[in-house]
């Protein structure tokens, strides 16, 4: 099995990507299966909406906590015994690095040690879709705002510097794209990434 995940702030695109390269992954003959995070189990989309829910008056610290409850979940129920051929992620265990650690300042070591605790495999690619933090809510200007969204464009700013700061230190594993390139361009470059895994 090999895993896949797909990163970077709001509005750049994940969601479409994802979607391009299941399809194409699906011409090739493999089994796929595209899960979301917090979510994608029916306790993790119980979690989902805690944290996202806009009138939660959720502590920094809760909020990791309850991020890594709904992972823990997802990896014992969808990953550790997966007869998928390929995983594909919408935000994995970076994102907990890069919103909580980089954006809202929590210990680096204890977010790598729940990283542990939990036992998340590591991707075998990890896609950050990069963008301008004002460029990125350009594109969501229609969509209610959750509780994570409407953490202010610093916060967002931390984020993506962070989420940059984690690909320089896994190069090989963390491609960042320009995710202001047409949809096509950028899912040819993620393809080209993806048949030298396969
Ligand atoms: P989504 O809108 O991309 O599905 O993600 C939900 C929100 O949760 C998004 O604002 C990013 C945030 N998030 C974290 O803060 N930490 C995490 O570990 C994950 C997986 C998501």
């Amino acid at each position: 099995m090999k895993i896949i995940s797909f990163e970077g702030v709001e509005g750049v695109g994940k969601s479409t990507q994802i979607t391009m390269l299941d399809t194409y992954l699906e011409s090739k003959g493999l089994s796929t299966e595209v899960l979301r995070e917090p979510g994608s189990t029916q306790v993790g989309e119980n979690i989902r909406e805690i944290l996202l829910n806009t009138s939660a008056d959720l502590s920094n610290e809760s909020e990791l906590l309850l991020m890594f409850a709904a992972r823990a979940q997802l990896i014992s129920e969808k990953i550790n015994y997966s007869d998928k051929d390929i995983i594909l992620f919408d935000r994995f265990y970076d994102a907990s690095l890069a919103y909580q650690g980089f954006g809202r300042g929590l210990s680096q070591e204890i977010i790598n040690s729940l990283i542990t605790f939990t036992k998340c495999p590591v991707p075998d690619i990890t896609f950050l879709l990069d963008i301008e933090v004002e460029e990125g809510f350009k594109r969501k200007l229609n969509d209610k705002k959750d509780r994570i969204e409407s953490s202010g464009i610093a916060f967002f700013e931390k984020v993506r510097s962070g989420y940059l700061d984690l690909s320089q230190n896994e190069p090989n594993r963390i491609k960042v794209l320009d995710a202001k390139k047409s949809i096509d361009e950028l899912h040819k470059d993620i393809i080209s990434f993806v048949d030298i895994i396969l």
